[in-house]
């Protein structure tokens, strides 16, 4: 592994993953986010020397060797105390998770049973928006959101970037092939005042790119 020391001391926090929202014990509410880019980064960060805690949704995916602390979650709830338990401490926060827009308003203890009535009808609450509420944060890290997108990939980012007030944003442009779930990624990368299109390639050698850029506008700030 190769150490370009970047990030030296630097302390990241990442969350990464889909998160499930339980409808009763034996029914959820997920997406397809297979959490490998979001570890991807992990890896990067840790080669470039950062102290990385990673916040992991329900995936399939050994901790990439350097990660100081992972922290298992399954639900945006749980994710969202999960990341504002450790945030006070963390220089960079990277938000590569799916968390699920809505959860059920009502767990059901029991498992719902099919009646002759029809089909049940589901009432969704929102989540927290977990990353808009790192942003707001006074003093508050590094912030880096993701986006997916099937259409006007830079146009919605750009938004996105200004609505959430973020220091980066990682757009994937999202269809059957690459971005979620897949082995492949591309990314347009945003900040205020630039932008950078990164061209298709493994998500481990994406994260690598993304990391220096994260690194190198980090730094920047702080020098301002
Ligand atoms: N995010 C979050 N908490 C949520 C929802 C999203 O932290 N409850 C974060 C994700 O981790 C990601 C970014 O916000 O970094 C994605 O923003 P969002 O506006 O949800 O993006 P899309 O799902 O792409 O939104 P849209 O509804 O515009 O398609």
């Amino acid at each position: 592994m190769s150490h370009e020391n970047a990030l030296v001391g630097v302390k990241v926090v990442i969350d990464a993953g889909p998160t499930y929202e339980d409808i009763d014990p034996v029914r959820f509410l997920g997406n397809r986010s297979s959490g490998k880019m979001g570890f991807a980064i992990a890896e990067a960060c840790v080669a470039e020397g950062a102290d990385v805690i990673l916040i992991a949704g329900p995936v399939a995916l050994a901790t990439p060797g350097g990660v100081a602390c992972r922290v298992d979650v399954r639900s945006a709830l749980q994710m969202r105390d999960a990341v504002m338990k450790v945030i006070d401490n963390a220089d960079i926060f990277i938000a590569t998770a799916a968390v699920a827009d809505w959860r059920v308003a009502e767990y059901s203890s029991r498992k719902i049973k099919k009646n002759a009535s029809g089909a049940p009808v589901l009432e969704l609450v929102e989540n927290p928006d977990i990353l808009a509420e790192v942003a707001a944060r006074d003093p508050r890290p590094f912030v880096v959101g993701f986006a997916a997108e099937t259409d006007h990939v830079a146009e919605h980012a750009r938004e996105k970037l200004e609505r959430k007030k973020l220091d980066m944003l990682a757009a994937n442009h999202v269809d059957e092939n690459i971005g979620i779930g897949a082995d492949d990624n591309a990314l347009e990368l945003i900040w205020p005042g630039g932008s950078e299109t990164l061209p298709r390639a493994s998500k481990s050698q994406l994260a690598k790119t993304l990391v220096a850029r994260i690194a190198a506008r980090y730094h920047a700030r702080k020098a301002t």
